[in-house]
């Protein structure tokens, strides 16, 4: 990983790619109204990535259905904006589900693709109306078989492949031997043939198809070709060995990339790689539901998090701008060294300012925590002119797999979350938490 911890010169052809939804005054009433650290969503911004997503499949010859995975912002806030673009939900646990009811959304429109597939879960799974589940082991397709008898439905099932294809991604989620789905044709029980054939002989369950994830933030599609074309061979075996084989439905994941750092290819040049792949299969084994989940592409663009300068430093030519924010409420900045690209908003109108100042060649933008790990990686895309006490810095691009793993290290609560509604109005819908709320959490009022 290159070290970023410096500023690299200031690119601006890529900082027109931020989505400023907030301008300059915005950020500034909305920080001196809700105080800092702070989130900002932008509900047109969901739409329109929605939208872009269904759009770039448009030429698969059967139904394409998008489907939001919740793990990368499960705010109800964002539920609620997808809710009225008609997607389907990608869930992994009763969690999820919860919060999936509680906003009101159609259980037939949830894929659940669980790691843990207990039997227990399973049947609250369908209770709750959930008919299309991905089971990604024998035991989790027995456990689904015996809640289906238990809750007397006949869900729609589906395998979980293991593609096993080489995938340069940023997290990988195809590899040999790996936690997720079974291989095509193992030695053992956990084996897609077998759990097909299983299937096809079920009372309790009706085999529906496949899917797979390869990984997030992929950048090279080839592997979405070579595990479709591991696919067809596979569909072209199962069809020999089993004549009622049929898919109906097939799932090929999460990944579409955002840009942080270097541009990124849009969904479109995505799905240009490998929607005649998809034709083929459809010609090959009968057309099915295509389903294309995302959760990064969806929602990352849409979030900006505002922090505020308190603190800089200055020695051997190197400045250290200290924000209010920290990895405990970015953590893929630290976990995945995510260059998050970042620009100073200055305070406008602070007559002890000054603005306009170029960044010092070596400025380090450090968060509140003291932990070592706790320094932001810059983005090509960064603008760090005029690093001064009191001037605010957005991060840009933050929607996905920040706000779910906010955490208290250092006793530090949650910021609020502010979204801005198509009608241009912001709203609170999260209100940050206290340090009364932590204390009560962490039993400080048990005896
Ligand atoms: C099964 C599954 N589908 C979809 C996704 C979403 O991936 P991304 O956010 O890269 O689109 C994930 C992420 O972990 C996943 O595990």
């Amino acid at each position: 990983m290159a070290d970023n911890s410096q500023i690299q010169l200031v690119s601006k052809p890529t900082a027109a790619l931020l989505n400023r939804f907030a301008t300059p005054l915005d950020v500034k009433n909305l920080a001196a109204e809700y105080g800092t650290p702070l989130y900002l969503v932008d509900e047109d911004t969901l739409h329109a990535k929605a939208r872009e997503l269904h759009r770039a499949y448009s030429k698969y010859k059967g139904p394409v259905k998008v489907a939001y995975s919740i793990k990368a912002n499960f705010s109800p806030a964002v539920i609620r904006a997808f809710m009225k673009d008609g997607l389907t939900f990608d869930l992994t646990s009763l969690g999820e589900l919860h919060f999936i009811r509680q906003c009101n959304a159609d259980p037939e429109n949830v894929i659940y693709t669980s790691v843990t597939e207990e039997p227990e879960e399973y049947v609250e799974v369908l209770r709750s109306g959930v008919r299309r589940v991905v089971v990604s082991s024998h035991k989790g397709m027995m456990n689904l078989a015996y809640a289906a008898g238990k809750a007397g439905v006949r869900p729609l099932a589906m395998v979980r492949i293991n593609p096993e294809v080489a995938t340069d991604a940023k997290v990988r989620a195809s590899y040999k031997n790996g936690k997720f789905g079974v291989p095509f044709n193992g030695g053992t029980i956990d084996s897609a043939a077998k759990m097909v054939k299983h299937m096809l002989a079920s009372d309790l369950l009706k085999f529906e198809g496949f899917h797979f994830h390869l990984g997030s933030q992929i950048t090279d599609f080839s592997c979405y070709t070579h595990a479709l074309d591991k696919m067809d061979a596979f569909m072209t075996k199962m069809k020999k060995e089993n004549p009622a084989f049929q898919v109906n439905t097939f799932d090929i994941g999460g990944g579409t990339p955002v840009f942080y750092n270097d541009p990124v290819p849009t969904p479109a040049e995505m799905a240009e790689n490998h929607t005649s792949r998809l034709n083929q299969l459809a010609d090959n084994h009968g057309v099915f539901t295509l389903m294309i989940e995302s959760g990064r592409f969806l929602v990352a663009e849409s979030s900006i998090l505002v922090s505020k300068i308190v603190n800089t430093k200055e020695y051997n030519e190197h400045k250290i701008v200290i924000v209010d924010a920290g990895y405990h409420i970015l953590l893929d900045a630290a976990l995945l060294k995510q260059e998050y690209p970042q620009e100073v908003i200055p305070v406008v109108d602070s007559k002890d300012q000054t603005t306009g100042l170029a960044a010092p060649k070596n400025t380090h933008l450090a968060g509140r925590l003291c932990d070592t790990y706790d320094v932001f990686p810059l983005s090509k895309a960064s603008d760090m002119s005029s690093p001064e006490v009191g001037n605010y810095v957005s991060f840009y691009n933050v929607g996905a797999y920040s706000v779910v793993f906010n955490m208290p290290f250092h006793c530090q609560t949650k910021p609020p979350i502010v979204m801005k509604d198509s009608d241009g109005k912001y709203r609170l819908v999260r209100k940050g938490t206290t340090y009364e709320h932590l204390f009560a959490e962490e039993g400080g009022h048990l005896a």
